[in-house]
């Protein structure tokens, strides 16, 4: 009898939203059937583009219910860590690019009592994060080089996501390995063979609105990986 595979867990990109619709949209994003919301904070310095502060996810939190995270690409993430767990998010991802004391500011994150992930743009070396193992729940791989939404996937990643699942094997821990960035019908198969288990998808989910749920059960289905698949 095979194992049953995992069941992937998907979370939508915030980024290609009605920002003049924000509650709407999440809220169809939650009644959908999605596992958590990315909310991209962006500094328009660690990429080349500005979006939302504290305020706006907290104002959000107060009409769904659905679990939310924080991806910080931002250059200095530290001074702000309390203000996204008090927004409401329970998991803050920073990029290992942005924080000279990644042990440190990772540490800080769970002090916080909340989830902590590190993220990985597409050039930087998973030897980056190997000595944070202990500490995370997520990892991140960037299958797109960050900024917006609607970039082509980097299929190139795909040994990288292999070698972010081994690293994770080895570890012994259930650390969720996240990836981000082009992420579609197309896209999502090999992300999955590749090892990742948690996809973000902005818009390819936001192109069916109106059909989310359906677009939401194709992706689930697109990316589990049956063992006799192998
Ligand atoms: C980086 C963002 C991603 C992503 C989402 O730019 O952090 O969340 O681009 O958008 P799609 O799914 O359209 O690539």
């Amino acid at each position: 009898m095979q194992p049953t595979p995992p069941r992937p867990r998907l979370v939508a990109s915030i980024l290609p939203a009605d920002f003049a619709r924000l509650g709407e949209e999440c809220r169809s994003l939650e009644e959908a059937g999605i596992d958590r919301i990315q909310w991209d904070v962006m500094d328009g310095v660690f990429v080349p583009n500005l979006t939302i502060g504290p305020d706006v996810i907290a104002s959000v939190r107060r009409v769904v219910d659905v679990g939310f995270e924080a991806h910080l690409m931002v250059v200095r993430p530290e001074p702000l860590l309390e203000r996204w767990v008090e927004a409401g998010c329970e998991l803050v991802i920073v990029h290992a690019e942005t924080c000279r004391h990644l042990h440190r500011t990772l540490t800080a994150i769970l002090d916080l009592g909340v989830r902590a992930g590190v993220a990985v743009n597409p050039a930087t070396p998973l030897s980056a994060i190997e000595h944070v193992l202990d500490l995370v729940d997520l990892v991140l791989v960037m299958t797109v080089n960050p900024g917006f939404g609607g970039q082509a996937y980097l299929s190139t990643m795909e040994s990288k996501i292999a070698e972010a699942r081994a690293l994770i094997e080895r570890t012994g821990r259930p650390i969720e390995l996240e990836v981000d960035g082009g992420i579609g019908p197309d896209t999502i198969g090999g992300a999955a063979r590749a090892g990742a288990t948690t996809f973000c998808t902005g818009s390819a989910l936001f192109r069916r609105r109106g059909a989310m749920a359906a677009e939401l059960a194709r992706l689930r289905q697109l990316a589990t990986v049956r063992e006799d698949a192998a």
